[in-house]
Formats: C-alpha cells, structure tokens, sequence
C-alpha cells in the first residue's frame, strides 16, 4: 500500500491570509444513508451531491455487491434501482467496508433482517474497533452474530428465518451509529423497536426513513418504528458536509485578516456543535441564505479572522461536535489561555485515539497539551510571544488528523510532515486542491 505524506509549509512567518469562495464535499452520514435507504425502497432513487469519498463508496460497493443496480456516482449523481426491503441477494464474498465505522455499524443492524449470512471486514483502523456497543443489542433481538476477538470485526450475521425480536434499548453511549443500527434492526423486528439516549446525536437516520416515507416515533429522547413497513423512492439532495467545512471555518478564524465563504453547508442542529464552540471562543461566523433541502437545514457559512479565547467547552456541545474536535484542538492552541474539554471519552475510540494522537502531535510542535481520560487540556499560544513550531507528527492514518494539522500549519514557524495521509480520501478527496486555492501551502509526497 502507498503511503501518502503531507508536507504542510509554514505560514506563521508572513501569516498568509485566507481568502476563497469554496464548497466542500457531500455530507458523508446523508451519503451513506441515501444508499442504504434508496436500495432497500421500491422505486427509483435519485441521489445528488453524494461524496465521491472511500467510506461511502464502501458503502455503495457493499449494495452493488448484494445485487442493487446503482449507476454512478459521476459529479456527485447516483440513481438506485431500489429492490425492496427484502430484495437483497447473499453477496458471493465478504463485505468490505475499509476505513469506516458508520459502514459496519449501521449495515450491521440492516442486514441482520435480511436471512442470509454474510462477513463484514475492515482496514487496520477499522479491525481495532469496538462492535460490542451494536452487537449487544442486536443479541438482544435474537441476531447471532459473530466478532473477532475483544468484540472487533470482522464481523458475521448468521442467517436465520425468524423475526428479530422487538427490543427497547436505552444507549450507554451517545451514538448516532448504535442508535441507527438498533432502528436499522427495527425496520425487520416484530412490532415496535425503540431507544433511548442519553444525549442528542445527529438524526440522519430519522430524517431520511421519513423522507423515504417510514415514520418514526419522536418522543423526548426516545425514538421508534414499527417493523414490517416499506420504503419507498425518494430524491435526496445532500449538503456540503459541516464536518469538512469545519477545517476551513477554523483555519480561516485562527489567520488574522482572512474572509473565506462556505457554500451549502448542512446544518442539521444535531452538528452544529462545531459552530457553537467557535462563537464561545469568540470567532466571526456569519450564517447566510438558510434555506431548507431534503428535510435537512443548509446555509452559507462566512468566516472572518478572529482572536480566539479558550474556554471550557460545554458538554453539551460534544455529541453534536463529535467529529470536529481534532480541528477545535488547533484552534485551542492557537486561542488566548486554556481550553479544556471533558465528558469526550468517545474520542479514544474513533478511526484513531483522537486525544491521545492530537495531544502526541500537539506536542511535537511545541503545545502545552495535556490529555486527560475524557478529554484534554490545551493551553493556547494567543496573546505570548510564542508560536507554534513544526515538526514530524503522525496521522495514525486518520483523516481527520491528517487535515488538523495541514490546518496547524498556518500559524506554525516551522514546516510540518504530516505522516500517513491516504485516508484524508476517505472523506475529503479534495482537501489538498480546495485548501491550497484558498492560500495553505500543501504537498503531497509519496513516501
Ligand atoms: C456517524 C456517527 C458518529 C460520527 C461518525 C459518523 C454517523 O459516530 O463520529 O463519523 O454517520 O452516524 P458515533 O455515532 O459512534 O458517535
């Protein structure tokens, strides 16, 4: 396998201004969702704006590989000839779903109704994560299901005849994933499936069965189907994803004198965490021309240079920043005084250690980063004498660290290699052409 690096040149010195007019890529939750739902409808689906990324394709794949006709994507156009909700045929090999989580996990749930057996695997980061948290209560619905060892992929439904058993499931965790795969299960179970959840996670899952006309249940923190119903064919237009915005609203926000517009970005209120914590810190967002599509919000996002504070991040806000936190990080270390995030232990357990990876690396350039069990402390560079250094830091293949610390390099003194940056393909394709055009200064080198 080739191995990507970034070579991220230094701003600090001349401080380049941020300016551009861009959009970033499709949504990549809604993306892998149109795919699922749209091949499980009765009728053609027309999907637009999908992420040409290797999660969602991994995704598409595993569909094509159970028999749904899907022609595309070209520019973002998939169209699903959708086969019904028990139309899926056994695929001949094991699905593979590489780098991503939200693959396995919400597959997991829709396959365990489908009667037929089938493997799930994963990339190396994908292998060491945990499926306890979907396979515990899809036991309790009578799935079997197989896991590596320590409760990791791969991952085997075992075929079986009879009806999954209709659970409620209260959440240990805020997950969107398990939340889905419970819900996913429902859609097969005998009667009415619910859960509970401790805090709000993003509700694709939700919008989208509605969209395809499969109600769903709303009550406080409980939702709920009823299983036996069907899906029917819909267009879905996907949004710019927030979670791809969010490198440019931070990069733009923490380099004096820049003013960059992000188009058509959603803003689904269960992920907006990233721009809640960045107003707390005092930065310039602007949200312009809110429109509605598809049941999910979008809007253009304007961002100006700011002087960041730090603050203790509410905990409120991590569920629904979940994904950003990498990327709020440097804006930490960039910000005046101490940031301090708690209640985060999800983080440990995405494509990488998150805490553990950004405070390894944050050191490396010379950031006072301290993690902690559930979270981190970081005390920012804003307002000394002191800036951040550069350095060799290691992506632990993680995209999303990949791109923080391309983010970094912007007020760094001093280059920063940025080690192992294929997956940044997973979600972000076109990172390195779209954030070069609005002034970083990245290469890419094969290594
Ligand atoms: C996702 C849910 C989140 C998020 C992931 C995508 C989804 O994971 O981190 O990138 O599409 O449902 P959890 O639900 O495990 O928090």
């Amino acid at each position: 396998m080739s191995k990507f690096n970034f070579i991220a040149k230094s701003q600090g010195a001349n401080q380049g201004v941020l300016k551009g007019d861009i959009r970033v890529p499709g949504d990549k939750s809604i993306s892998h969702r149109s795919i699922m739902f749209g091949s499980l409808a009765e009728g053609t689906s027309h999907v637009s704006g999908f992420l040409e990324g290797q999660d969602a394709l991994a995704t598409l794949n595993a569909f094509t590989a159970m028999g749904v006709n899907i022609e595309g994507p070209v520019d973002g156009k998939v169209t699903i000839h959708g086969v019904g909700m028990q139309g899926l045929k056994a695929p001949s090999h094991a699905l593979d779903m590489g780098n991503s989580g939200t693959s396995i996990r919400l597959l997991s749930g829709l396959l365990a109704g489908q009667g037929f057996e089938v493997e799930m695997t994963g990339d190396e980061s994908l292998s060491k994560r945990p499926m306890k948290r979907v396979t515990d209560p899809l036991r309790l619905m009578n799935v079997q299901v197989n896991t590596g060892e320590g409760g990791t992929p791969p991952l085997t439904i075992k075929a079986s005849d009879k009806p999954l058993t209709a659970i409620h499931y209260d959440l240990p965790m805020a997950s969107a994933q398990v939340k889905s795969c419970v819900l996913l299960a429902g859609l097969y179970a005998d009667g009415r499936t619910s859960i509970t959840e401790p805090a709000p996670t993003r509700d694709h899952t939700e919008r989208m069965l509605e969209a395809f006309g499969y109600p769903v249940e709303v009550n406080g923190s409980t939702r709920a189907v009823v299983g036996g119903g069907q899906l029917k064919a819909a267009d879905i237009d996907i949004p710019s994803d927030i979670s791809s915005a969010a490198f440019f609203m931070v990069a733009a926000s923490i380099v004096e004198g820049s003013d960059v517009i992000i188009r058509h970005v959603g803003m689904n209120p269960t992920r907006i965490g990233i721009i809640n914590i960045l107003r707390d810190m005092g930065a310039n967002l602007d949200i312009l021309s809110e429109s509605k599509i598809g049941g999910e919000p979008v809007a253009d996002i304007r961002v100006q240079g700011a002087k960041l504070k730090g603050i203790h991040i509410d905990e409120k806000d991590v569920p629904l920043a979940i994904d950003e936190f990498p990327v709020l990080f440097i804006a930490a270390a960039a910000a005046t005084g101490k940031t301090v995030l708690t209640g985060a232990e999800e983080l440990r357990v995405k494509e990488s250690d998150r805490i553990q990876v950004m405070a390894e690396g944050l050191i490396t350039l010379g950031v006072n980063a301290e993690p902690t069990k559930d979270g981190i402390i970081i005390q920012g560079f804003g307002g000394t004498e002191q800036n951040m250094g550069g350095g060799e830091v290691e992506s632990h293949h993680d995209h999303r660290i990949s791109m923080s610390f391309a983010v970094a390099s912007l007020i760094a003194d001093d280059e920063i290699v940025i080690k192992g940056v294929d997956n940044v393909a997973t979600s972000f394709p076109n990172f390195l052409s779209l954030a070069n055009g609005v002034g970083f200064d990245l290469e890419i080198i094969n290594a």
